[in-house]
């Protein structure tokens, strides 16, 4: 049992067993021992790839996007480029470098980063030397007077909660400990009367509360103040059943309960309720797109042959592997499994991206 496991199973002995959501959260985000508190995670070396990691292109077709909306809500003086969830800063860095060319845009801008990790603070801070980045732990001080944010596999490291539909209704899956004292997951005694939603026995229902939450902050903001969100992740287009908790440690799936802390958790987005809850708080919503029709929308095509005419062979080999990654569908790629939801006020053109292809469920 590592340090972090002995901490919760001490908490657990004390207090009882802990809702998924409390668990998760100590895991990513424990001051000590939490997954994003003490590493940088990301790369061949690390535990996962993010589509900013995988190819320049990324970021270079979202800043034209944001530049694009920048024009679009009348080339406002000021307007906060906000980032939630940076990474290694690698995102911005691209956006920034591919919109020099949108006159008056960087000057326009300021850069404002939502970001826990003090590790990846500092790996941002090198990235995006010379921006003059603003950081911030929460999203409200981040948000203020017209915005564009952008959010890539950040609502997906959210904590959510857990409920089994059982003989009595839905009862709480719960972090507690087994008969030698190891984590387990097991459920509440009591069943939740107040959780209405009908379904076969044994079915999942996941309550992503502190993602719908941030959700309809943003779009509340943007409703109010002007601007849009783009999120991006992985996730379904349509509400459903079923356990998308997951751990993932080298590249692999490993056990959620086995090294606390060690491994990345997180959970697959549910973009029916994030959208529910951005037209709720009173944004306009578009898409959600695949994210290979989101990206052939914006020109990946013409972006990666034009990078390609300037490279030699591996580099454009290297472009060819990025390029079908990004937009593959199945399991090798992230074409598919990743979606593109973006919200904004209600006074915006159609955004660029979501007029291609439209998934089935939108009509
Ligand atoms: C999976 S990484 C994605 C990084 C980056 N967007 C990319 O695409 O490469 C999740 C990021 O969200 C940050 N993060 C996780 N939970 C957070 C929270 N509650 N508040 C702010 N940032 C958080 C992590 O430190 C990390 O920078």
């Amino acid at each position: 049992m590592n340090a972090l496991a002995a901490e919760i199973a001490g908490i657990i002995r004390a207090d009882g067993p802990m809702p998924v959501s409390r668990y998760m959260a100590l895991c990513l985000g424990h001051p000590r021992h939490g997954y994003y508190m003490t590493r940088d995670p990301f790369g061949q070396r690390g535990d996962f790839t993010t589509a900013p990691e995988i190819s320049q292109m990324f970021g270079e077709l979202i800043g034209l996007w944001a530049a694009h909306l920048w024009q679009a809500m009348g080339s406002p003086v000021r307007v906060r480029l906000v980032e939630l969830g940076p990474g290694r800063g690698t995102l911005m860095a691209d956006m920034q470098r591919a919109t020099r060319i949108v006159p008056g845009f960087r000057e326009a801008i300021s850069v404002h980063l939502v970001e826990t990790s003090p590790v990846l603070r500092q790996r941002q801070a090198a990235t995006l030397a010379g921006l003059e980045p603003v950081w911030h732990d929460g999203i409200g001080p981040a948000l203020e007077g017209p915005v564009i944010l952008v959010a890539n596999e950040f609502l997906d490291a959210l904590p959510l909660d857990q409920f089994v539909m059982t003989a009595e209704g839905w009862r709480e899956r719960l972090v507690g400990l087994g008969e030698n004292g190891e984590l387990a997951f097991g459920l509440a005694a009591a069943p939740e009367t107040a959780l209405r939603i009908a379904a076969s026995a044994d079915s999942m229902l996941e309550q992503p509360s502190v993602a719908l939450d941030i959700v309809a902050q943003v779009a509340g903001h943007v409703a109010a103040e002007g601007g849009a969100a783009l999120f991006i992740d992985y996730g379904s287009a349509l509400s459903g059943f079923g356990d998308t908790l997951q751990a993932m440690q080298k590249h692999g799936f490993v056990d959620p309960l086995a090294e606390p802390g060690e491994a990345d958790l997180t959970v697959h987005v549910d973009f029916e309720r994030m959208g529910q809850a951005a037209l709720k708080a009173g944004a306009a919503l578009h898409g959600p797109a695949s994210q290979r029709d989101f990206l052939l929308a914006l020109g990946l095509p013409q972006r990666a042959q034009a990078l390609s005419l300037k490279a030699d062979a591996d580099q454009r080999a290297a472009i060819s592997a990025a390029f079908d990654r990004l937009i593959a569908p199945g399991d090798t790629g992230m074409g598919e499994l990743f979606k593109v939801l973006a919200l904004s006020s209600r006074n915006l053109p159609p955004l660029p991206g979501f007029d291609l292809h439209r998934l089935p469920d939108q009509g």
